[in-house]
C-alpha cells in the first residue's frame, strides 16, 4: 500500500534518518520504537511532509512521490495521511465539535451541515459525542487527545500517523486513549504508531520497527522483536525498558 524508499533527513551535520526503507500493507499497524532522539518523530514528520527530507520517495496508490520536493503529487499524498501529535493542538477557542469540523470545511470544502454530521459521528467513535459542545480547556488531556484522533479520522486518511499520542498524559488518562487507538486499529485503519507504551505496541501492532542511529535496526512481528530480537542494540533497548527478562544465571 505504501512504500518509503531511501528516506534521508539531516539537521545540519546531524544525520537523523539514513536511507530508511519501509513497506506498509493496508490494515497494518506498525509500531515504531526506539530511544529518544533517534528520529521517530522526524520519520513521521517526513512522511506527513512537515519536514522535507534531502532524499526519499513514497510509493503510494501506484504513484511515486518525491518527498524531497513540494509539489502537487506530494500534496495529494499528504492529504491521504493524518497525524496525531503528542500535544493535541486543538483550537482553544473552538468547541470539540468545531475542532473536528474545521479540517472538513477548510481542507475538504464540505458544507457546515455535512461537516457537522461527519464530526459528530467521529466524536461518537471516540466516545466524545456528549462533549461535542465543550471547549478544550474543559476537557481532560485524555479527552482532548480523543478529540484530536476524531479530527484526524474525520478527514478519512488512508494512513494515520500517531506520534507518542499518550506521552503527554497523566498516567490515569493513558488507558482511555490507548483503548480508543485499539478500537480504531480494530476497524482496519492503517497506522504508524510511535510509542513508549511497549506492552500496548506489542498488543496492538502487527509489525514493529526498532529505529536507532538513523537505521531500521530490527523489523518483525511483535513476537519476533520483543521476545527474540536479533540485534544487540534492540536487546539493550528492551533490557533498559525491562522488557527482556533474561535469566541472571543459567543452571
Ligand atoms: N527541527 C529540528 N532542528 C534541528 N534538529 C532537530 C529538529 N527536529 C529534530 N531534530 C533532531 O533530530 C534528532 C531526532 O529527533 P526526533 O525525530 O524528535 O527523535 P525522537 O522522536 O525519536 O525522539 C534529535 O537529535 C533532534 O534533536
Ligand atoms: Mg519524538
Amino acid at each position: 500500500m505504501l512504500e518509503i524508499k531511501n528516506l534521508s533527513k539531516s539537521f545540519h551535520e546531524n544525520k537523523v534518518l539514513d536511507h530508511i526503507n519501509l513497506k506498509i500493507e493496508k490494515g497494518d499497524v506498525v509500531g515504531i520504537i526506539g530511544p529518544s532522539g533517534t528520529g521517530k518523530s522526524t520519520l513521521l514528520r517526513c512522511i506527513n511532509q512537515l519536514e522535507i527530507p534531502e532524499e526519499g520517495e513514497a510509493v503510494f496508490g501506484g504513484k511515486t512521490v518525491d518527498l524531497s520536493k513540494k509539489h502537487k503529487d506530494s500534496l495529494e499524498f499528504r492529504k491521504s495521511t493524518g497525524m496525531v501529535f503528542q500535544r493535541f493542538y486543538l483550537f482553544e477557542k473552538k468547541t470539540a465539535l468545531e475542532n473536528v469540523m474545521e479540517g472538513l470545511m477548510v481542507v475538504q470544502k464540505k458544507s457546515k451541515a455535512d461537516a457537522k454530521a461527519i464530526a459528530l459521528k467521529e466524536l461518537e467513535r471516540v466516545g466524545m459525542a456528549s462533549w461535542a459542545n465543550h471547549y478544550p480547556k474543559h476537557l481532560s488531556g485524555g479527552q482532548q487527545q480523543r478529540v484530536a484522533i476524531a479530527r484526524a479520522l474525520a478527514l478519512k486518511p488512508e494512513l494515520l500517523l500517531l506520534d507518542e499520542p499518550t506521552s503527554a498524559l497523566d498516567p490515569e488518562l493513558v488507558g482511555e486513549v490507548l483503548e480508543t487507538i485499539k478500537n480504531v486499529a480494530a476497524e482496519g485503519h492503517t497506522m504508524l504508531l510511535v510509542s513508549h507504551e511497549m506492552n500496548f505496541v506489542r498488543h496492538v501492532a502487527n509489525k514493529v520497527i526498532f529505529l536507532d542511529g538513523g537505521h531500521v535496526v530490527e523489523y518483525g512481528t511483535p513476537k519476533e522483536v520483543f521476545t527474540n530480537p536479533q540485534n544487540e542494540r534492540t536487546k539493550e533497548f528492551l533490557r533498559k525498558m525491562q522488557l527482556l527478562n533474561e535469566p541472571e544465571y543459567v543452571i
